[in-house]
């Protein structure tokens, strides 16, 4: 059965500015079905980029993992280079990133500066925030056909730069990111990698490394905005705490932040306009508890809307895509 034939086998609600919806009502329960109807799913998401399921009522943490290895055709990864910290449920289920809930996490892929990505992305709402708080998706290739062609030019030459400084003060720590604190360990996963480091004389660690901005979806070859180039930038932190961050680290020693390929700092006008073009594509359904969420994370950038009251939101990721596999306009070398 072809895919488009499989996704007709669901219903599937389309309506302006929201992700496609899937309402379902499992005569047993929510693994059964997630098991039943994985392909069919996979099916849905290859047509629409995304899909929101709602009526699954998944209840806990352990009906979550269970329906997330029903959907992971090769198990689920672990989170290597986070840029936040998150909590674990099970191996490669973890909680959404910690971030101030008063804060967007603004439109992203996930771990686009890594040599490997999920392909796939999991989400599980346990409880819903009693306002916002929404995961919001975005269309890769329409938010880089709204983007000026010389910046994507520009871009789509040089590609995009991650730097990233390590202490023990603030952000992530290397055991977190690396899956180790050894000196060594570090170095070759830095090489095995393509991220370029320096030990500094306090004992932190600074790493860049240069990815590319738009790469072709490995299954439809369609061109993709993909990156974090807005999100982990320094002028999309809150004024007071990057100008708190600068005082204290200095204008090179920030947790992160994203510079053209080739070294020269992006300007403020520039990630607000990629803040800006994604937001005017952001589709958005406010999180109910039960529902489930799978995001193409190469078709699709997904982000974390403010909110308040509590929310726990369940995260898998699934289906590695290599780089390499996604025609890079730039070249890395990994050790
Ligand atoms: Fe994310």
């Amino acid at each position: 059965m072809s895919s488009s034939s499989q996704a007709a086998l669901l219903e599937v609600d389309l309506q302006p500015g929201k992700p496609p919806i899937l309402h379902t009502r499992p005569a047993g329960d929510a693994v059964r079905w997630a098991a039943e109807h994985h392909v069919a799913l996979r099916a849905v998401v290859a047509e629409h980029g995304s899909v929101l399921v709602r009526g699954l009522g998944l209840r806990d943490a352990a009906e979550t993992v269970a329906v997330f290895h029903q959907l992971a055709r090769t198990g689920l990864m672990t989170e290597r280079e986070a840029f936040a910290s998150r909590r674990t449920y099970a191996e490669g289920v973890y909680s959404s990133s910690k971030w101030p809930p008063n804060q967007p996490m603004c439109m992203h892929h996930e771990l686009s500066y890594r040599l490997e990505f999920p392909g796939l992305m999991l989400f599980a709402c346990l409880s819903a925030p009693t306002k916002g708080g929404a995961t919001g998706v975005a269309d890769s290739t329409a938010a880089l056909d709204a983007l000026p062609g010389d910046l994507v030019e520009r871009l789509e030459r040089e590609g995009w730069m991650l730097v990233r400084n390590y202490n023990e003060e603030v952000g992530t720590s290397l055991a977190e990111v690396f899956g180790t604190e050894d000196r060594g360990a570090v170095e070759s996963y830095c090489r095995a990698n393509a991220i370029e480091f320096e030990w500094q004389p306090d004992g932190g660690l600074c790493t860049w490394q240069r990815r590319s901005a738009v790469v072709r979806h490995p299954v439809t070859g369609r061109r993709c905005w993909f990156n974090q180039i807005a999100f982990l930038n320094e002028w999309t932190l809150d004024p007071e705490v990057h100008e708190f961050l600068v005082d204290t680290y200095g204008a090179e020693g920030l947790p992160f932040t994203t510079r053209f390929g080739g070294g020269d700092p992006i300007g403020e006008d520039v990630v607000q306009l990629l803040n800006e073009v994604y937001e005017a594509k952001t589709m958005r359904e406010p999180w109910q508890a039960g529902d489930l969420m799978l995001v193409d994370n190469i078709r699709s950038a997904h982000s974390r809307e403010p909110f308040t009251g509590p929310r726990e939101v369940l995260v898998g990721m699934v289906d590695p895509v290599r780089l390499a596999d996604c025609s890079p306009t730039v070249k890395v070398n990994a050790g």
